[in-house]
């Protein structure tokens, strides 16, 4: 086998193959000795700790015209990670991979290649760190019908999160905390924006529903918003605000695919879930909820999955089956989240002045919102409005946020955060 990429994943995989503890065991669940013939990187002058000098090379294509069985790649990327794999793929050589961003945007060519060659591609790696999310998807799960898959897929912002609810901080302090511990990158815009999500819920809904849809066709939004005061309304209000991931059925042929912050009720499983963990929880119609919980990055966890993907691959290998791909439900159709309703809270900052309140009410009910409670605090001369709403269409809930921006009694409109437990089409 061959290794692209030493870095955090690509080190600890390579600790893992050569502890010799673990050598029996991994030749006996592997039904073969796994050998490791080269560790490709960019430059191969520098030193790796645990990573042997001649094990190193810089030359990748060389690397894939040995003699390979198995390559994994854990160097990140879509160029040239994705000529190298579909390189590797088309030489018949199974590819495993920890790449989300590459997976999300070409999965299903790759798994299509790997089949024509008969090898295999795996990825547990890319979603969840160390859970086995895809591995229960694609064998436990492959009979059930699951009707939705939710998760705190991103570690970064549910620890951004988290410091907001129990440590009290705002946005800017979390995010300043979580790049201090390196939860967070110098750049935090692929974790604080969802884009890092985006790419996990294409993943898992392509795994979960067969699904064929584009990467474009999931609606995105991230933390940076999210403010302290909406933070103590959930929790006043018996819920905490998480960033989930979603891929849910809608009705017979849509499926709506989103990441967005949402209320979670303090009782439901995922709203225990805090700091950098990941969880992910799934409703089929016989299995009923299922959840998965665990370390969803880091290099040695990560390393984990990687590592049972690779002795799946070899397996394989030895008895010379490789999986089928995905066979995909192309009548599935995207549904957008505004054709999507739920019960929502908003906030808005008025003018402290009489009849301002019905005539923010009378918004609401023009734009067919009803409104289940309402909380109001003086800020001085304004007032902050928090509602929460009946079930209501989220297209009509933007409709009310827009028209309520244009009134002269409104000085800003704040949040506007889907409550999960009655999310329904
Ligand atoms: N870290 C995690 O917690 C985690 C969790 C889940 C998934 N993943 C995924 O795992 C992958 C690796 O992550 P990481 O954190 O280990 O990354 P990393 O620490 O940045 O390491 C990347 C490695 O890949 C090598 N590399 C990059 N581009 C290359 C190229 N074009 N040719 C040859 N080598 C190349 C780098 O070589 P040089 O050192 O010479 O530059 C480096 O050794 C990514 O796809 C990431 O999304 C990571």
């Amino acid at each position: 086998m061959g290794v692209i990429g030493a870095g955090n994943v690509g080190r600890a995989l390579v600790g893992l193959l050569s502890d010799p503890t673990r050598a029996h065991a991994l030749e006996d669940a592997a039904t073969a000795p796994l050998e490791l013939v080269g560790v490709g990187v960019r430059d191969a002058t520098l030193p790796r700790p645990g990573v042997a000098d001649n094990l190193l090379t810089s030359d990748v294509a060389g690397l894939i015209e040995k003699d390979l069985d198995v390559l994994v790649e854990v160097a990140g990327g879509v160029v040239p990670t994705r000529p190298y794999l579909e390189s590797a793929l088309r030489r018949g050589i199974s590819v495993v991979t920890a790449n989300k961003a590459l997976m999300a945007e070409c999965g299903t060519e790759l798994a299509l290649i790997a089949h024509e060659h008969g090898a295999d591609l795996f990825y547990e790696g890319a979603v969840g760190g160390a859970i086995p999310i895809l591995r229960a998807l694609r064998t436990s799960l492959a009979g059930e019908r699951i009707t939705r898959v939710m998760g705190i897929v991103n570690g970064t912002t549910n620890f951004i999160l988290t410091q907001m609810t129990t440590g009290g901080s705002d946005y800017r302090d979390a995010l300043a905390q979580a790049q201090a511990l390196g939860y967070a990158e110098a750049d935090p815009s692929a974790d604080v924006e969802g884009y890092d999500a985006a790419a996990k819920v294409q993943i898992l809904s392509t795994l979960a529903f067969g699904t064929r849809l584009s990467g474009d066709e999931i609606d995105r939004e991230g933390v940076t918003s999210i403010r302290s005061i909406d933070v103590a309304f959930a929790q006043r209000s018996g819920y905490v605000i998480k960033l989930l991931g979603v891929a849910e059925r809608v009705g017979e042929t849509g499926v709506s695919r989103r990441v967005h912050p949402a209320m979670v009720p303090l009782g439901h499983p995922l709203a225990a879930v805090n700091g950098a963990t990941n969880a992910v929880f799934v409703e089929g119609v016989k299995s009923g909820p299922l959840m998965w919980l665990g370390q969803g990055a880091g290099g040695e966890a990560t390393a984990t999955a990687v590592l049972g993907d690779v002795l799946d691959a070899a397996r394989n290998r030895v008895s010379g089956r490789h999986d089928a791909p995905f066979s995909g439900d192309r009548s599935l159709h995207y549904v957008p989240s505004e054709r999507l309703s739920s019960v929502y809270y908003l906030s808005v900052d008025v003018i402290d002045q009489p009849g301002v309140l019905a005539e923010v009410a009378g918004v609401f009910g023009r734009h067919r919102v009803s409104i289940q409670s309402m909380e109001q605090s003086d800020q001085g001369v304004d007032a902050r409005l928090s509602f929460l709403t009946h079930h209501a269409l989220r297209a009509d809930v933007l409709a009310t946020l827009e028209e309520l921006t244009s009134l002269a009694s409104v000085e800003s409109v704040g949040a506007c955060i889907a409550v999960i437990d009655r999310l329904s089409a």
